[in-house]
């Protein structure tokens, strides 16, 4: 059964920003064993700190299709910071809902981001917390809702 809103089909069937980043400069990835979805992000962030291009790729199901297409829209034009502020949720949202039991796989999208400015920051010498990049137990989230 049908269970996605337009908007998730959408960009299920006509991914934005889908394949390689030639001049990127940042890269993150984000992945669970449990399920085998893999994501790899893909960012050409400028001197200043604002993020003018991003791709990705991703191997897995609908749902991480989509929100990495939305999430790739969502952080185009920001600055690393403001990218940081970017939940699954949020993607979620964006992208009128997700089904429940496919949550988790908004998860992949803002750990493939946090993944890539954890590189940005590291690559540059900017200080963190290390706090904000705690990685979501993907994996478990996935067993929770699969049993
Ligand atoms: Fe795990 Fe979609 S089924 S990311």
């Amino acid at each position: 059964m049908w269970e996605y809103t337009d908007t998730v089909r959408d960009h299920f069937l006509n991914p934005r920003n889908a394949g390689v980043l030639e001049d990127a400069n940042v890269i993150g990835e984000a992945g669970s064993l449990a399920c085998g979805d893999a994501l790899k992000l893909m960012l050409k962030v400028s001197p200043e700190g604002v993020i003018e291009d991003a791709k990705f790729q991703t191997f897995g199901c609908a749902s991480a299709i989509a929100s990495s297409s939305m999430a790739t829209e969502m952080i185009m034009g920001k600055s690393i910071h403001e990218a940081m502020e970017l939940t699954n949720k949020a993607v979620a949202e964006a992208l009128d809902g997700l089904p429940a039991h496919k949550m988790h796989c908004s998860v992949l999208a803002e750990e493939a981001i946090k993944n890539a400015l954890n590189d940005y920051f590291d690559k540059n010498n900017i200080p963190y917390d290390a706090e904000q990049f705690k990685e979501t137990d993907h994996d478990e989230l996935h067993a929770q809702v699969h049993g």
